[in-house]
């Protein structure tokens, strides 16, 4: 089924100059990208999105670090969209990324690792709604 799923490019990748790499491996996937924006988020508002691992004791780091810088923020749509973005995106930790995915050859560290990307349909429409209205989602 065509899918739709929310991805974001994160600081460590906006700040070295990466959008334009990572969004050509989600093209070359057969991804279309089908609504985009660079936003800068507040420590709070990277807290609400990520609220589901505010167990985890990375939890306070990754909300800093998804605040620290811009990131990009997209809606990527296609066949089977959510599984095939987690594939060209690659494992969470770099380092048990398969090789050519966007984490084998940008990520820094499992914390720093590029990308975010839905991993179910029910949370790829909350991450969805969580940026964007339906108006900004241009098929
Ligand atoms: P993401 O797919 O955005 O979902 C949750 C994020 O938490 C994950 O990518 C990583 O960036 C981050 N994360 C997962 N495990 C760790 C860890 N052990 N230390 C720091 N950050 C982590």
């Amino acid at each position: 089924a065509i899918e739709r799923t929310l991805s974001i490019i994160k600081p460590d990748a906006t700040r070295r100059n990466l959008t334009g790499k990572i969004n050509a491996k989600f093209e070359d996937a057969g991804l279309r990208i089908v609504a985009q924006k660079r936003i800068h988020l507040t420590p709070a508002q990277a807290g609400i999105f990520y609220e589901v691992h505010k167990e985890r004791p990375f939890y306070g780091e990754l909300c800093d670090f998804m605040a620290s810088e811009p990131v990009v923020v997209q809606v990527l749509e296609g066949e089977g969209a959510i599984a095939k973005n987690r594939e060209v995106m690659g494992a969470t930790n770099p380092a048990d990324a398969a090789a050519g995915t966007v984490r084998a050859e940008f990520a820094e560290s499992v914390g720093e690792n590029s990308v975010h990307g839905s991993d179910a349909p029910e949370t790829a429409a909350a991450e969805i709604a969580y940026f964007f209205s339906g108006l900004e989602l241009v098929g």
